[in-house]
């Protein structure tokens, strides 16, 4: 967004010793980061340092890291330098966070635009024109097929970007109280999340904040018996507890709960009864956006006109909650100290960019030809391992594969076998757990996928049968 050149600021921005600075920068990444070529293992003289950052971590967060993994800071798309010395492929980049990898100079780029602004942070009561442009981005990319999405709340997770959605809902329709979502969701961590997500464990002690019952998720191999086991127990729901539901709260591809995609018509028969009996539809799209065939999940599935309220983050480096006009709520009830720093939003106005940039989106764009390459790969891999993996599944940029027949144990074990041979993954649902990627979809190439299978076949063979 251009500003005057009038202002002090864009005469420091422009000043030649700050775009000098810049070019000795980003010549140094290049040099750099072009020395990361491929897999590499541990370097066993830095063994015990790591060994070391690695307990200290363990102290001070009260409990070991998934993965043994601390970032050198130096990367090259999905391929990172760890500070063991090892190089890995990085297919699951903070969960799915990282959407041109490591060290890209666009990102690079971004956090300087971030670090010339005169505040680290921003917040309700002190934006910088770059925030309004992220909004309106998100708001035009989600209006593009008829939404009528008219509003963009800003926020520093997943988690507040989905309380704001449901404050929003549960606003509009009070008294209604109760949430309908789906089996095998998972929707953040807060006390009213740990309530919502389908996952008891994630809320041992916790009071429960919220009435939430549970719908049947699509299943791919009966889809009319599956839609309508939904839409039965929908039904059956609302005879329950008449006018009491504010919100049906779905995740279109169930990400943490094991990459099961929802279809069209599953999805829109649960939607029409929802609109009859005015209850507002939520998207949870803080693990799909992008990674479809279009920016936001409900276009690729053809939900424009039910998207009530939708919620983004991961890969946008700044989380978000979109709702329409009509829902605004009456009152101060939406407002954070912080909405995200100057670095995310400069970062997630370039993420958008390089998305578009690299032809991510349509049904033959980036993200579905690299699904298909994957998949494809996977299934000679199923079929050189048998018994051993099975799939894959999941859509576009979140692909997934069951190792063995999805035992939790054998699936974990896997993932860290993964590990250490060089790629990272992470396990998803249970009954099966399958093991997922989230690969970098901006970045992401064939030839990345052929490393990612060459490194999987190595581990598959070494795998005992379950
Ligand atoms: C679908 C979905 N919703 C919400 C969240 C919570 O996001 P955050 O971890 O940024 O709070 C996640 C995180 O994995 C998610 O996958």
């Amino acid at each position: 967004m251009e500003q005057s050149s009038d202002l002090l600021a864009v005469q420091f921005r422009n000043d030649p010793r700050v775009e000098q600075a810049r070019e000795l920068l980003a010549a140094a990444l290049a040099d750099h980061s072009a020395r990361i070529t491929g897999p590499r293992p541990p370097r066993p003289e830095l063994a015990t340092e790591n060994a070391q950052l690695i307990d200290r971590l363990t102290k001070a967060r009260g409990g070991a890291p998934y993965f043994p993994y601390l970032s050198s800071g130096l990367g090259r798309g999905p391929w990172v330098e760890l500070s063991d010395g090892s190089v890995k492929l990085d297919f699951i980049v903070g969960i799915g966070v990282h959407g041109l990898g490591h060290s890209h100079p666009l990102m690079m780029q971004a956090s300087i635009d971030g670090a010339l602004q005169d505040t680290v942070m921003q917040g309700n009561l002190q934006q910088h024109p770059p925030s309004i442009e992220l909004c309106e981005r998100l708001i035009a990319w989600a209006q593009k097929s008829g939404a009528h999405l008219d509003h963009c709340l800003l926020s520093t997770s997943g988690a507040m970007a989905n309380e704001n959605a449901l404050k929003i809902a549960l606003h509009n329709r009070a008294p209604a109280s109760r949430i309908l979502a789906l089996d095998n969701c998972f929707a953040g961590r807060s006390i009213a999340l740990a309530a919502l997500t389908d996952r008891p464990q994630y809320r041992t002690g916790v009071p429960l904040a919220l009435a939430v019952d549970y719908l049947p998720s699509f299943d791919p191999r009966d889809p009319d018996g599956s839609t309508k086991k939904a839409v039965a127990t929908l039904k059956k729901n609302v005879e329950r507890h008449p006018h009491q539901y504010a919100n049906l709260w779905m995740e279109l591809v169930s990400g943490e709960g094991g990459y099961y995609p929802g279809s069209t018509e599953y999805f829109r028969a649960l939607c029409e009864i929802a609109r009859e009996q005015k209850i507002l539809i939520t998207f949870d799209e803080v693990q799909t956006f992008s990674r479809l065939s279009e920016p936001y999940a409900f276009q690729h599935f053809k939900l424009d006109e039910f998207a009530d309220i939708v919620t983004i983050g991961k890969i946008t480096q700044v989380c978000a909650t979109l709702y329409g006009e009509a829902l605004n709520p009456k009152g101060p009830l939406l407002s954070q100290t912080f909405t995200a720093s100057s670095a995310s939003i400069a970062a997630g106005l370039a993420m958008l960019k390089a998305l578009e940039d690299n032809h991510c989106f349509g049904p033959t764009g980036r993200n579905m030809e690299r699904h298909r390459y994957f998949a494809a790969k996977l299934g000679q891999l199923a079929e050189k391992h048998p018994g051993k993996i099975s799939g894959p599944w999941g859509e576009g940029m979140m692909i997934a594969f069951t190792p063995g027949s999805g035992a939790t144990k054998y699936a974990q074990d896997f993932v860290y076998k993964m590990y250490h041979a060089g790629i990272m993954g992470f396990v998803a649902g249970h009954d099966p757990t399958r093991i997922r990627f989230l690969p970098p979809p901006a970045c992401t190439t064939e030839a990345d996928i052929d490393a990612a299978c060459s490194i999987l076949d190595e581990v598959l063979a070494n795998m005992p049968q379950e």
